[in-house]
């Protein structure tokens, strides 16, 4: 028998960014049974990036955007109820693209097997996407220790948060940067950063502390024109994102005098460049994240028909901590 399920597409384009309202909720058809090469997930869990909003929009890595009807980009956690390819077995975890749906048949190269005894939405925030990138730039990109003065922008956040959670781990003194009370909070209190200015408040620049060895730079313009001014002679920026910059579309620029005379070194990071060493960004975490020495907060919505209005906030730069859809289980 035919699966009827519910799935949040586009009900048109969205060149200028999207509203609640570009939202709707349509009913599909899934076929009696799982085709070979395919697997029917049940997402549990839906993340939503700030990448999300620009791929609605086709400025995201070249792709185009999806088409209005069509299966929207966002990675979920889930079980698989069937499969027809070796791999993958009723019961298994899994971590992939199957939109923003109550159950999708998704092809099997889009999806990965993960343990559920090491979590559930964890493998989309701190043992996912965002937790390798931090890591990547961290150890693998910038080679952080005892005698850095770490400063991570959007500390509140998922990537933010965990780079310097990891920098503390390895030593390190870590001053953030992030939006509001609430954030800065969260960034000292809960993180553990030795320190967090809120860049709403007047003046925030000149609290930034002189001699930054190494800046993790998820914002942009705002934060490096105040940052590069306080970094050490041969320090280093990790270059990991522009959020300041997704919603108005606005270009970063680096002052090259500064640059230059700070002798700084500036490298970008791009997580897929270290999609292979996931298993050990994984076996690094997870004892951490057990016993409470790496910690992350989540900012959940629930239910399918909230996921566009969760959409809203992660573009407008709102979300606290991880931005995730409950969607099942
Ligand atoms: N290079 C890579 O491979 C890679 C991989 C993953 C993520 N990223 C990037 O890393 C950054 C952090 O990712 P995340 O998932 O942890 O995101 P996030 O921190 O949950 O969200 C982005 C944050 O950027 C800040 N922000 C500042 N100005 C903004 C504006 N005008 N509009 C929207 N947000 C604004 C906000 O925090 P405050 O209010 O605290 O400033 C917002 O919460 C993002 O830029 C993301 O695109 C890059």
């Amino acid at each position: 028998m035919r699966r009827r399920v519910r799935e949040v597409v586009l009900a048109r384009p969205v060149p200028d960014g999207a509203r609640v309202e570009d939202f709707e909720i349509v009913e599909r058809d899934l076929p009696p049974r799982t085709p070979a090469g395919m697997v029917h997930v049940r997402p549990l869990w839906l993340a939503l990036d700030p990448y999300v909003p620009q791929a609605l929009r086709g400025r995201h890595m070249g792709a185009p955007a999806p088409a209005p009807g069509e299966p929207l980009p966002g990675e979920c956690v889930g079980i698989v109820l069937s499969s027809g390819v070796p791999g993958f077995a009723a019961g298994d975890h899994v971590v992939g693209h199957a939109g923003w749906a109550e159950e999708a048949i998704v092809p099997a190269d889009r999806l990965r097997n993960v343990d559920p005894a090491l979590g559930t939405r964890e493998h989309l925030g701190i043992l996912g996407m965002p937790g390798l990138t931090a890591w990547a730039g961290m150890t693998q990109l910038a080679s952080v220790g005892p005698d850095d003065l770490v400063c991570v922008d959007a500390a509140a956040g998922s990537v933010g948060g965990t780079a310097g959670q990891i920098a503390k781990l390895y030593g390190a003194r870590v001053a953030g940067i992030a939006g509001g009370p609430e954030k800065t909070r969260l960034v000292t209190d809960v993180y553990g950063f030795d320190s967090c200015i809120d860049y709403r408040q007047g003046g925030w620049e000149t609290l930034i502390p002189a001699d930054i060895s190494l800046h993790f730079e998820n914002v942009g313009q705002r934060v490096l024109d105040a940052v590069i001014p306080r970094l050490r002679a041969y320090g280093q920026i990790i270059l990991c994102g522009l959020a300041q910059h997704y919603a108005d579309g606005s270009v970063a620029r680096l002052p090259l005098g500064l640059v230059m005379a700070k002798r700084a070194i500036v490298r970008g990071l791009i997580v897929y460049d270290f999609e292979e060493r996931r298993d050990e960004w994984i076996a690094f975490a997870a004892p951490h994240l057990k016993e409470g020495r790496l910690v992350e907060a989540h900012d959940v919505v629930v239910g399918l028909e909230s996921a566009a209005a969760q959409l809203v906030s992660v573009a407008g730069g709102r979300t606290i901590g991880r931005p995730l859809v409950r969607i099942a289980g």
